[in-house]
């Protein structure tokens, strides 16, 4: 049992070497439905719209947004749609390290249009507008995440959204409870629990923010249970 007083350090069965595409695809097919429950599209769509509303999105030509650790896409196929709807021109992009991921994003539908890389993050060249990710950062151990946020910085020339958890028991003993009711894939029910266990507090997002040298991103709650952080630069 995790104490939530700082970030657990339990590997995540997904992150495992040897987990074949089935299983892969099936726990990315569930958390989708997990992310459509929990209502995770909405903090990065307002990042989207912040963006328009501010005068950020460039009117001659398309916005570009790289989606980092994009496992099933979904959140690319949610952006694509919230945009054409609005007539906004977007050019996107899914980068995860594992083959499977983007073997996963292509069969899905409403996928035409997006551009998929299978590459590490640190290993991946080149700028962006905006570097989003969702349920991501929580898979970086401490270095690491500050590595991200620097990388960040010197890859979005427009601004970065990091959407993730916060660590929280009420959260934790919750989804367990969900996720067992709801037959989700085993993998899921192991993994979520431990990415809450291994999320954020407001602390340490400001811990890292500072050592990653980016003071000025700021750090939002939004319900249920979720800490993001965004940068827009000035
Ligand atoms: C929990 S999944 C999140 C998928 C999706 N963003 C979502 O919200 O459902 C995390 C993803 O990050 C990917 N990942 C982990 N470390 C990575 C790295 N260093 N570079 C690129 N992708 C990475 C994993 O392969 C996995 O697909």
């Amino acid at each position: 049992m995790p104490d939530f007083a700082s970030r657990a350090h339990t590997p995540e069965l997904m992150d495992g070497d040897d987990v074949d595409f089935e299983t892969f695809h099936g726990c990315l097919a569930d958390l989708a439905k997990v992310n459509r429950l929990t209502l995770a599209y909405r903090p990065t769509l307002a990042f989207l719209n912040r963006l328009r509303r501010e005068g950020r999105w460039p009117a001659d030509r398309p916005l570009e947004i790289l989606d980092v650790g994009s496992g099933y896409g979904d959140m690319l196929r949610v952006i694509r749609r919230w945009a054409a709807r609005r007539g906004l021109a977007v050019r996107l992009t899914g980068l995860d390290r594992n083959p499977w991921s983007q073997r996963s994003a292509e069969q899905a539908r409403g996928s035409a249009g997006i551009r998929w890389l299978t590459e590490d993050l640190f290993d991946h060249q080149g700028g962006t507008d905006v570097v989003l990710s969702s349920l991501f950062t929580h898979h970086l151990d401490d270095a690491s995440l500050i590595r991200f946020v620097e990388w960040q910085e010197t890859n979005a020339r427009i601004g970065w959204f990091v959407n993730d958890l916060l660590r929280h028991p009420f959260s934790y003993h919750g989804f367990t409870l969900l996720a067992r009711l709801m037959r989700w894939h085993p993998f899921v029910q192991h993994d979520g629990p431990v990415s809450i266990s291994r999320a954020f507090s407001r602390r340490d997002w400001t811990e890292v923010l500072v050592k990653a040298g980016a003071r000025h991103a700021r750090i939002e709650p939004w319900f249920p249970f979720r800490l993001c952080v965004s940068r827009v630069r000035g």
